[in-house]
């Protein structure tokens, strides 16, 4: 079982608007242990500048929140072990909750892309290599 920092938790998404922090709730414990790990890897990146933190900051808190409303089915679960194939669904629930939420396009666009091979977006084709390790 993955560890889970509650406090940290909650340090991390303080930065987001309370509705967005209270649909991040909603994930799973496993699912917020894996955003937690994703952001403390951009925070401990010694190579950042501070902008490009800043961005990837909020990519990773707000990446998978589309699994607050998608779960994948049986199927695809044991699929996914055989095959390395992600559940993109998440992405397009993901990029409409922001939207809902007003969120900047570049993120809501990077949120729905976040899965896609070889993104043209630079910032984005970084951002895969913390959510894949971690
Ligand atoms: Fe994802
Ligand atoms: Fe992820």
């Amino acid at each position: 079982m993955p560890t889970f920092d509650g406090h940290r938790w909650h340090e991390a998404i303080s930065v987001l608007d309370g509705p967005l922090q209270k649909q991040l709730e909603l994930l799973k414990k496993s699912e917020k242990a894996h955003v937690l790990r994703v952001y403390q890897a951009v925070c401990d990146d010694p190579a950042l500048d501070s902008c490009s933190r800043h961005d990837l900051i909020l990519l990773a808190l707000l990446h998978d929140i589309g699994k607050t409303i998608t779960r994948p089915s049986l199927l695809f679960k044991i699929t996914k072990v055989f095959f390395n194939c992600a559940n993109t669904e998440h992405c397009v629930a993901g990029a409409r909750i922001l939207r809902r939420h007003r969120q900047n396009a570049t993120l809501i666009k990077r949120v729905l892309r976040h899965h896609d091979s070889n993104p043209a977006d630079l910032l984005l084709c970084a951002f895969q290599k913390y959510d894949d390790h971690n």
